[in-house]
């Protein structure tokens, strides 16, 4: 054993592979088992590669070959690649939506970084909910980290024009109920749209997250918008493995990056990409994890000044891939001078500013001047008023404008189950300038928090021309959605949020400028409601759906688990033998 020289260094993978005795033995000898040489244990460091692969989860399909550039790039700097799998979500499959597993995917992270011998790690997310648990779990370790994002699809192509991940759907699926698209030429778009490996491609929530990677400073320049098979992904993936060993060295922990500077920057960057609404439960998570103060106002505040610079789907037209050749994320970045904290650090040790210096758009259209913006608000308005205490979300550029002062009439539908057998009822009253309300889709209602704040139009309405109408949820919706919807709407019904007193008739006030949403009943009828109202039966009495609704926190906390905020670090566990 005196080969393995003294320990002279805190690496953390010392505890476990320096030591000459019977625990030293077991550690190496098994890990032999897979071909690692003696100097593997020489005190070199230990990189885990985080792996959301799985054939479940269709936008992290190819993370086994992007696994294998991470690993070249961590041996080209001297290091020992250790790649694992942890709980891979994936958005298009789960029931009753991911969402409900993100905070458990976020443990899996947390407990598997502290119990091996990792000084670093690479975190391998694409798919919406795979890149927030990773963050998540791998912030309450605080170890050095970078993200390396699967990259979008290349575009759709559906006879001569291009089409969006999610946000075609939704606009197919409606053409085809108003008798505009044939269920033939419905299923051949089908066909058309997801053309390579990667993630959805329009802004939807996953652009939306893998450019706030980058925007933290968590990723390398490029994370955001490189399309998962193009050549220079895998040289972004290599470089990361070549970088974390560095940050190793430099003891260049998550929390170092991750400050009030980062998330503002994250902030006002979702404003001018016309980020997804489920950033802002993410990163509300996320801050609670590293313990930046960052609430729901903030959203509001930092982000109502921004422009909506990029011209992509669900706000506008363009995708991914034509981001990527106008020149990325960088770009917006640069765009958007003193308005970011340029002297945030980033995971390459160099400032976002310097990262971006140089940034040279090649399409004023799809990325513009903050002179000709796409929508002069990009950001997320956050309303309060008596139906939503602790507030609730709005994307402006993506609602109707002319929608975005109205007083309506409440058609409401008490659960899912109530708006799917009834809203295509012929016999529904509603008419387009009424507003609808769905209740008990927030994160304990549910549960899980699912995208189904989009409700879909009756199809009556659609049939007559309507393609929008006001509609409030305590749930999410999808990044690639578009709509006047009202989100996330807190307290939730569930738990006698006064979202669950409002009935079929009442009168509703949404003034997005004002950020106002109200509820027009007197305080002694809505009084006289809650006293009538009983919380809705428990989902399960076991497992882990019991844990997820005794422990999850509303959405203007960003519906993490409350026992989970706050980070441990990863102090070396005693020993198991
Ligand atoms: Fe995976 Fe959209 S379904 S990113």
């Amino acid at each position: 054993m005196g080969h393995y020289p003294p320990v002279s260094t805190p690496r953390r993978s010392v505890a476990w592979f320096g030591s000459a005795d019977r625990d030293g033995f077991i550690h190496r000898s098994w890990m032999r088992n897979q071909g690692l040489p003696s100097d593997a244990f020489d005190g070199r460091p230990v990189i885990g590669i985080c792996n959301t692969w799985s054939e479940l989860t269709p936008c992290n399909g190819h993370f086994r070959e992007l696994a294998d550039h991470v690993r070249r790039g961590v041996l080209d700097a001297g290091g020992v690649p250790l790649e694992f799998p942890v709980l891979s979500l994936g958005e298009t499959l789960m029931r009753p939506t991911t969402m409900m597993f993100r905070n458990l995917a976020a443990m899996d992270v947390e407990e598997t970084v502290r119990a091996n011998p990792l000084d670093g790690v690479v975190l391998l997310a694409g798919c919406d909910k795979t890149t927030p648990s990773l963050l998540m779990g791998a912030a309450s370790c605080d170890l050095p980290a970078i993200m390396v994002s699967g990259g979008p699809m290349l575009s759709g192509k559906y006879r001569g024009r291009d089409i969006g991940s999610g946000t075609s759907v939704w606009e197919f699926s409606e053409n085809t109920r108003a008798g505009k698209m044939s269920p033939q030429e419905f299923m051949e778009a089908e066909a058309c749209m997801s053309r390579s490996a990667g993630h959805c491609m329009t802004m939807g929530t996953a652009s939306t997250m893998a450019s706030l990677v980058e925007a933290l400073g968590m990723g390398l320049p490029g994370n955001a918008a490189i399309p998962a098979v193009d050549a220079r992904r895998k040289v972004l993936a290599r470089d990361a493995g070549r970088r974390i060993c560095a940050m190793v060295e430099e003891d260049l922990t998550m929390s170092r990056i991750l400050d009030r500077r980062a998330f503002e920057n994250a902030i006002r960057v979702s404003g001018a990409i016309g980020g997804s609404t489920n950033a802002v439960v993410h990163l509300l998570a996320l801050a609670g994890r590293v313990g930046v103060p960052l609430t729901l106002d903030d959203w509001d505040v930092l982000g109502r000044d921004v422009p909506c610079l990029v011209d992509l789907m669900p706000s506008g037209r363009a995708l991914m891939e034509d981001f990527y050749y106008a020149g990325g994320l960088p770009v917006v970045i640069r765009e958007l001078g003193e308005r970011v904290h340029r002297d945030a650090l980033t995971v390459n040790g160099q400032t976002l500013g310097e990262n971006c210096a140089d940034a040279e758009c090649f399409d004023r259209e799809v990325i513009r001047p903050l002179d000709r913006p796409v929508a002069p608000h990009g950001g997320i308005a956050v309303l309060r008023g008596n139906l939503a205490p602790d507030g609730a979300v709005l994307k402006p550029s993506a609602a109707s404008p002319e929608l975005s002062k109205h007083r309506g009439r409440a058609v409401v539908f008490e659960d899912i189950d109530d708006y799917k057998s009834r809203v295509d009822d012929p016999d529904l009253d509603v008419e387009p300038d009424d507003v609808m309300v769905l209740k008990n889709c927030g994160p304990r209602g549910y549960p899980g928090f699912p995208e189904v704040g989009n409700m879909a139009l009756p199809k009556k309405l659609l049939e007559r021309g309507v393609r929008d109408m006001v509609r409030i949820s305590d749930a999410r919706m999808s990044g690639t959605a578009y709509g006047t919807v009202v989100l996330h709407t807190a307290p939730e019904a569930a738990v006698g949020g006064p979202l669950a007193l409002v009935e079929t008739g009442d009168v509703i006030e949404l003034d997005v400028e004002a950020r106002r949403l109200h509820l027009a009943v007197d305080d002694d009828e809505l009084e006289r409601r809650r006293s009538r109202w009983n919380p809705p039966p428990p989902h399960s009495e076991r497992g882990y759906y019991r844990l997820y609704v005794e422990h999850v926190m509303q959405a203007d906390k960003g519906a993490d688990f409350g026992f989970l905020v706050g980070k441990s670090g990863a102090p070396i566990p005693r020993e198991s033998h």
